[in-house]
């Protein structure tokens, strides 16, 4: 990282980011504020009526909204000062970790929000594991201090332990609650005042000579700048001092204190992940990597989203662009079919609507509608045969035999699995052995989307029903050993959407009698994604 050229203005200035959280920290809400202090929404509240207004299209989405979950991830574009922010939101339900994962693939960092009161919570903690496989720098934002909230050193070593990484403060809390006054940023020697009477408004922001500048006086009642004098000194005796080396590198979180729906601490925030966050990343590919400050343009699409909107039955390949200057009409190289895609209707997620892509740069998100060739893991180049690495598709942890209502309809069925499955939305097994399909998801939820997806986009009702199988394994190795183990277990066979064959089973001991008796055979859990 360190060697590194330079980048050009445009790239250094994008930070590609995702916020990850446990539902209800408040995700929804630092969002829209983000929003608000970046121009693209003129009041807060909008993310959300917006969210309402097309929820209303289709169940679908209805469904999303009844279970109080997002089920699709989107990204979206602002400017904050001299920043370009690429922020794409993750779907925050834990049967969602596999959508989760790729879109963690896309970022350079990750911002972690926590509720004041209740600490590193479960769904946090399984994000943060994702972020630490990829080494991912996080920074870490600590809500809801308008609230009766922890003690600071607590949620600090709360985080340290919890999530073994060092933690360093950017801003200290004063006060807590309903005496929740603002912060000390540390990093700036400001005092932040908390405005509760306007929600939108920005706090007030006082420059400072240190802690013992007499000026505190006039804005900190004795007993709180008493504590607040006390516990600064001691923050600086026992806790690091903020390495920007190492929050790059994944070994140190900046915390910030705040409140999202006050607008408190946001921009502060925001500043911290410009200063501190990440610049476009070299990403890993075969049979090189790309490094974003490449003339020509890569990308790899790392989702696929299907009718978003049902009066076009588009799809959009999101695609994160790894190196160089993107412009409209560019015909660029699809690697996996080596066909050539001119991208002549590129769309921006800027935070207002979808909005047509004239330019866009190493680090962007850009989405491209197309019919199904673009599926998830492919790479685009100027021409050279380069694939991104990395984007993997895990086995499916739950499948069920799925039918159609009508079982003239079957045909249609195909179809729409096999579209569901590009779309990495579920893994789709047709059996060489037998009819109907196998559908095979990381969460139980999954299934009722799809039922009700299937039903919504397709007009065709069908059932899940419980199948015997239990597991799924790709199998990979020597391919004449592979073909004659297929021969004589039919009955356990089936392919996936892309055609590799998948052996199914109901016990993990099948497994490993397999791997055991046909050494020369693999049955992997994951497959990479090309
Ligand atoms: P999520 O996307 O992470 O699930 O959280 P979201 O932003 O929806 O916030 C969850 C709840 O927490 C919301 O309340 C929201 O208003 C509240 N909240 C967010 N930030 C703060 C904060 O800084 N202080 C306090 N006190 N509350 C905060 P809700 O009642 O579920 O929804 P709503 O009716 O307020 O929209």
């Amino acid at each position: 990282m360190d060697n590194r050229p330079a980048l050009p203005p445009e790239i250094a200035r994008r930070r590609t980011f995702a916020i990850i959280s446990h539902p209800d920290a408040g995700k929804t809400t630092l969002t829209e504020k983000f929003l608000l202090f970046g121009g693209a929404i003129q009041m807060a509240g909008q993310v959300r009526a917006k969210g309402e207004a097309r929820r209303t299209r289709s169940d679908f989405m209805q469904m999303e909204k009844d279970r109080g979950i997002s089920v699709s991830a989107s990204a979206m574009s602002f400017d904050f000062k001299n920043f370009r922010f690429n922020l794409v939101d993750t779907p925050g339900h834990s049967d969602f970790s596999e959508d989760t994962y790729r879109t963690l693939t896309a970022v350079d960092a990750a911002v972690m929000v926590i509720d004041g009161a209740k600490g590193v919570e479960s769904q946090t903690r399984k994000l943060f594991e994702v972020c630490r496989l990829r080494d991912l720098p996080i920074l870490t934002f600590c809500n809801k201090m308008d609230r009766e909230s922890r003690d600071t050193f607590e949620i600090i070593d709360e985080i340290q332990e919890n999530l073994a990484i060092d933690v360093t403060p950017a801003s200290w809390p004063i006060g807590v609650g309903r005496d929740f006054l603002g912060c000390y940023d540390l990093l700036r020697d400001r005092l932040e005042l908390i405005d509760r009477a306007d929600r939108n408004r920005v706090a007030e922001s006082i420059a400072i000579d240190g802690l013992d500048d007499p000026k505190m006086a006039d804005h900190v009642p004795a007993h709180l700048l008493e504590k607040l004098r006390e516990e600064v000194e001691m923050a600086r005796e026992l806790l690091p001092a903020l390495d920007p080396q190492a929050v790059l590198e994944g070994h140190m979180t900046p915390i910030w204190f705040g409140s999202a729906i006050n607008s408190f601490g946001v921009r502060e925030l925001m500043e911290g992940i410009g200063t501190y966050g990440p610049e476009p990343q070299v990403q890993k590919a075969q049979p090189r990597e790309i490094a974003p400050e490449e003339g020509k343009v890569t990308g790899f699409v790392f989702k696929v989203q299907a009718n978003m909107d049902p009066k076009h039955r588009d799809r959009v390949a999101f695609v994160r662009l790894a190196s160089g200057h993107f412009e409209r009409g560019m015909k660029l190289t699809h690697v996996r079919s080596k066909k050539t895609m001119a991208i002549t209707n590129p769309v921006l997620f800027l935070a207002s609507d979808r909005e047509l892509a004239e330019e866009a740069w190493a680090g962007d998100i850009i989405g491209i509608p197309n019919h199904g060739q673009l599926r998830i893991g492919d790479t685009l180049t100027e021409g050279e045969m380069l694939r991104v690495a990395g984007i993997p598709s895990f086995a499916p942890e739950l499948l069920q035999t799925c039918r159609a209502g009508d079982p003239m309809k079957a045909k249609h069925l195909d179809k729409a699995l096999s579209q569901f499955a590009e779309e990495g939305a579920a893994k789709v097994f047709k059996p060489t052995f037998g009819s109907g399909f196998i559908v095979g998801v990381v969460g139980a939820l999954q299934f009722e989307v799809l039922a009700s997806r299937i039903e919504m986009e397709y007009g065709l009702p069908v059932r899940f029903e419980p199948s015997q199988f239990t597991s799924a394994r790709w199998m990979a190795g020597d391919k004449a050993a592979v073909e004659a183990f297929a021969a004589k277990n039919k009955q356990h066979l089936a392919t996936d959407n892309d055609g590799d064959l998948v052996y199914l089973t109901r016990m993990q001991w099948d497994i490993d009698r397999v791997e055991r008796d046909h050494p020369e055979i693999r049955l992997t859990a994951t497959k990479e994604m090309m």
